[in-house]
């Protein structure tokens, strides 16, 4: 249980911009079984804006109040083009999670984890998407966790949390300070681990899983956003 690098950078007073004093950290979260996630991923739609039948997924959004959680309306997820050069511009209507995840306090547990690597003001407003993925693969098709390539997903905060790793290669996921550098961080999130990064000062990408063997791989994670809606950075990353 380690953290890696985290920083105040900056002092800014308001509602949760300190949400920039993050940088990013790394920690096993061990109030979390993700045995007990394993029924939920069993199964998620696939993605019909996605050609191959390789990543299923779910969505919705909370608003977390203190140690509780409440779930908001349902909406469709947007990027813009500038984001997300893949799927930018295209309303995306994703299912919700089930209830029964909701329910658990292992799921409540990764909510509360997330708003506090943030380093968010609890006693502000804070709402946030939860992105629920399985990418898998076989011997003829690899899976992209990150299709669009080395991006940002303009929000503030992003947190990857592993739930699995079967019979996979790869996957490793990378934050870079310019699209056109070497990561300064390259790390296969093993489950259990859970990764929070800044999104206006980082990009990310996670590399593509393989098949250990003939039969198919798996990786199912969640990613967690802050805000629940796209933000334009006010300083872009470098
Ligand atoms: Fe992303």
């Amino acid at each position: 249980m380690t953290d890696i690098k985290i920083a105040d950078l900056q002092s800014v007073s308001g509602a949760n911009k300190l949400s920039h004093s993050l940088i990013y950290t790394i920690e096993k979260i061990n109030s979390i079984n993700v045995d007990n996630f394993d029924k939920f991923f069993n199964n998620l739609p696939a993605d019909p804006y996605l050609d191959g039948n390789y990543r299923f997924r779910r969505l919705s959004r909370f608003q977390v109040n203190g140690n509780s959680l409440i779930k908001l309306p349902h909406k469709y997820f947007f990027q813009s083009q500038q984001y997300n050069s893949l799927l930018g511009e295209v309303k995306r209507e994703y299912p919700e999670l089930d209830d029964g995840i909701i329910e658990l306090d292992d799921f409540r547990n990764l909510i509360l984890a997330f708003v506090e690597k943030s380093k968010l003001n609890t006693t502000e407003e804070i709402k946030i998407n939860v992105h629920q993925f399985r990418i898998i693969c076989d011997s003829s098709n690899y899976g992209e966790p990150a299709p669009e390539g080395i991006h940002r997903d303009a929000v503030d905060i992003v947190g990857i949390f592993s739930v699995k790793r079967e019979n996979i290669q790869g996957g490793e996921t990378h934050l870079y300070k310019s699209k056109k550098g070497n990561p300064v961080l390259s790390k296969i999130l093993n489950p259990g681990e859970l990764l929070v990064f800044n999104d206006q000062k980082f990009f990310h990408f996670t590399t593509a899983i393989k098949p250990s063997s003939k039969d198919v791989g798996i990786r199912d994670v969640f990613v967690l956003t802050f805000p629940a809606w796209e933000k334009v950075p006010t300083k872009e990353v470098e």
